[in-house]
């Protein structure tokens, strides 16, 4: 018999209750309720994991109270946020899947892996795989984005850098893909509410990312907060168990969100915290995270039949299986006891990480009179705005131990990369209040410069958790500057610091050049540098579609074309009467200091059968006084199929490298399963008939190439 059913034996009810019971420690608040005392509960084997912990002290004591004093010594599991880096802090995720690079993703979540691993943390609460096309929602800042490929190629990447070769290595984390069930798709973007999306595009649009995190091994998932047409994801049962278990396959560990167990009764589908207990583990749901109803109520609904004894016994097997994959049984100290521990050691190379993560964050939105990038003679530039200095807003939500790094200001790093030049930095407004008293010194300041560096955006609290706006413009007195300085006529370069897209046509308008650098981490100022001064050439492409009006939301470039599809000046057409229908800029927007033309696109496979691939070819040249990263989208449009599919589907990304003046041909092959669409009976579904395959430089259907091509079944 193996040693976890030896111990499964051993252990009585209560204990094994103890072991779904995860209870919040001090290193973070991120939910509702006070911190209990755990030394006791720890001791009495009522505790199986807990989060919001870091820091080998404090590690070393809690396990010692498990593996010393409790009565089976069984190890802790420890967990925590580690959602885009520990200390040295890397992009935001929505701003790292500007980079469309899977290797990089992998390096980033395996350098947080390192240095959260030797600080004693075992378990990260990422990645996060909510698709997201609202950008009132807050939390888009911590995910993927508005596409379903992307969103796999990001949860296969960040599964497999967090957690490593095998789990068992000291520096790897278990990863839980979160948060499972269409949490982007809250009513009106507005945080925790219910969201209201068909069964098939929640298979075909929310829950394949989480699909790609699983068959990349992911040790854990998190059901979402939210209800999804009124059943709440952590008492799903359908979702939890037919799906995730049976139809996705998953054998690890569900672990709930903070007291949404407990929140189950704020649902109205449980009277009291004993049903809430029970609709939740009978949903599926293995670990209770602080809410206290399967460690309160799980005994008593055993004793009443209302819990069977085997599904606490297989949930516990989950659990402990986990901690022995992790190699808790064979060293319950080993993440966060190294002797040979530095906390310097490799940090050079994990701070250069992140200013290569950054620079490839960085999305260049519009270029007037290619002011960008700036000579790197410059004798004066104005440095202006709330965000010139405010190294916070660098790193954004989620930032564990990064507070007490040393984060590079835009300032600073401008200033380290033209010493020569002579920088007047002027916040002029708060970012958040209506104080416009210091837009005067804020002009003074750029009379006398030649560029203008106008730094707007959010605070770091204006995204991320319980952070959805109703509005997505620049707040506070934020305009009133910007509009004062564009008024002076020079050339104005707007970096905006954000965990979301900005409504601001009035911005993109009047700006000489504009980039999106999201928030970019430890090495914020560094990257920023590199880009304006040329050093880098700028590569970002956005995962998001960037809306005009927040009346546009939720807005993605994958919509159905409708029975009367948008037509510019047609009255019966699917259009506002007050703004576009298109994005501001579509999803895969991004300039370059490059200029990159695509020529011959051709469909190299005019007739496809069912195991066959499609394959077509595209030569890519190079115009631009650079040589640069060309980025070049592949998406397809099923005619004519037994449901309304959408007018693009994104199929695959492809970069290339073209020196200046140069040219290079590239082929993309695609399989032909790949074109299977979620069917009229909710299974995959392969149909006969015409399709057209488009590549482009984005979404934006003027500057798409297109060919076609046949199935036959
Ligand atoms: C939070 C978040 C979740 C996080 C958890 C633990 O409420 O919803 O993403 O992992 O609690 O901090």
């Amino acid at each position: 018999m193996d040693q976890l059913e030896v111990l499964l034996d051993a252990m009585t009810l209560e204990e094994k209750v103890g072991q779904l019971n995860m209870v919040a420690s001090f290193r973070a608040v991120t939910g509702p309720g006070a911190l209990q005392e755990v030394d006791d509960l720890i001791r009495a084997g009522h505790i199986g994991s807990l989060l919001n912990i870091w820091g080998r002290e404090e590690v070393a004591r809690v396990q010692r109270l498990a593996v010393d004093e409790s009565r089976l010594g069984i190890p802790l599991l420890l967990c925590h946020d580690i959602i885009h880096g520990h200390r040295v802090i890397f992009p935001t995720p929505l701003a790292e899947a500007c980079a469309f690079n899977p290797v990089l993703w992998q390096k980033t979540a395996q350098a947080a892996a390192q240095e959260a691993s030797e600080e004693g943390v075992a378990l990260t609460f990422a990645p996060m795989l909510d698709i997201a096309r609202d950008a009132r929602w807050g939390r888009m800042v911590e995910g993927p984005g508005e596409d379903t490929w992307l969103a796999r190629q990001i949860g296969v990447a960040k599964t497999r850098g967090f957690q490593g070769e095998d789990l068992s290595f000291a520096t790897s984390l278990a990863a839980t893909a979160k948060h499972f069930g269409a949490y982007g798709a809250v009513t009106a973007g507005r945080e925790y509410a219910s969201a209201d999306v068909s069964e098939r595009t929640l298979l075909e649009i929310y829950l394949p990312p989480f699909a790609a995190a699983i068959a990349a091994g992911v040790a854990a998932i998190m059901p979402a907060f939210n209800d999804i047409a009124g059943q709440p994801m952590t008492a799903n049962r359908y979702l939890l168990k037919d799906i995730l278990r049976q139809r996705l396959g998953f054998e690890g560990v569900v672990i709930s969100d903070f007291n949404a167990v407990g929140e189950l009764l704020n649902h109205g589908v449980a009277h009291d915290l004993l049903e809430a207990a029970v609709l939740a583990f009978n949903a599926g749901v293995d670990i209770d995270m602080t809410s206290n109803a399967f460690i309160e109520g799980l005994p008593i609904a055993v004793d009443r039949g209302l819990v069977s004894l085997n599904d606490i016994d297989n949930s516990v097997r989950r659990v402990l299986r986990l901690k022995e994959r992790l190699g808790l049984f064979k060293d319950p100290y080993r993440r966060g006891s190294s002797v040979s521990y530095n906390a310097q050691k490799g940090k050079d190379q994990r701070r250069a990480l992140a200013r290569e993560a950054a620079q490839r964050a960085i999305v260049l939105l519009t270029n007037k009179d290619q002011l960008l990038p700036l000579a790197p003679d410059l004798i004066c530039l104005a440095m202006i705005g709330p965000f010139v200095d405010d190294v916070g807003a660098m790193l954004g939500s989620w930032a564990s131990a990064g507070h007490e790094e040393q984060t590079v200001s835009f300032f600073e790093g401008v200033r380290k990369a033209a010493p020569n030049c002579h920088l007047d930095l002027v916040i002029g407004v708060d970012g958040l209040s209506q104080d416009v008293s210091g837009i005067e010194l804020a002009l003074a300041a750029c009379r006398k410069a030649e560029v203008i560096l106008l730094c707007l955006g959010e605070t770091a609290e204006m995204s991320g958790e319980a952070a959805s706006r109703a509005d997505i413009g620049l707040p506070g007195a934020q305009r009133a500057l910007a509009e004062a300085v564009f008024a002076l006529g020079k050339p104005v370069v707007v970096v905006l610091t954000s965990g979301r897209p900005l409504a601001a046509p009035w911005l993109f308008e009047r700006a000489t050049a504009v980039l999106a650098t999201w928030q970019l981490g430890s090495e914020a100022g560094h990257a920023l540098a590199d880009i304006l001064f040329g050093v880098i050439n700028p590569t970002g492409r956005l995962p998001i579609s960037w809306p005009r009006a927040v009346g546009q939301t939720p807005i993605f470039y994958n919509q159905r074309a409708t029975g009367r599809p948008t037509q510019i000046g047609v009255h019966y057409s699917s259009c506002y009467i007050d703004t576009l229908a298109s994005p501001q800029f579509p999803f895969g927007h991004g300039l370059s200091y490059s200029a990159f033309s695509l020529l011959d696109f051709a469909c190299l496979t005019p007739l496809v059968k069912h195991n066959d691939n499609v394959e077509v070819s595209v030569r890519v040249r190079n115009d631009g006084a650079r040589p640069g990263e060309a980025t070049l989208f592949f998406f397809i449009h099923d005619l004519v199929a037994s449901l309304a599919r959408p007018v693009l589907e994104l199929k695959g990304v492809k970069k290339v490298f073209v020196g200046q003046g140069a040219e290079e041909q590239l082929s993309f092959v695609l399989a032909v399963e790949d074109l299977a669409f979620v069917g009229p009976e909710l299974d995959l579904t392969l149909e006969a008939g015409r399709f057209e395959i488009y590549v482009g430089q984005s979404a934006d259907p003027v500057g798409l190439l297109k060919d076609s091509f046949d199935l036959v079944l």
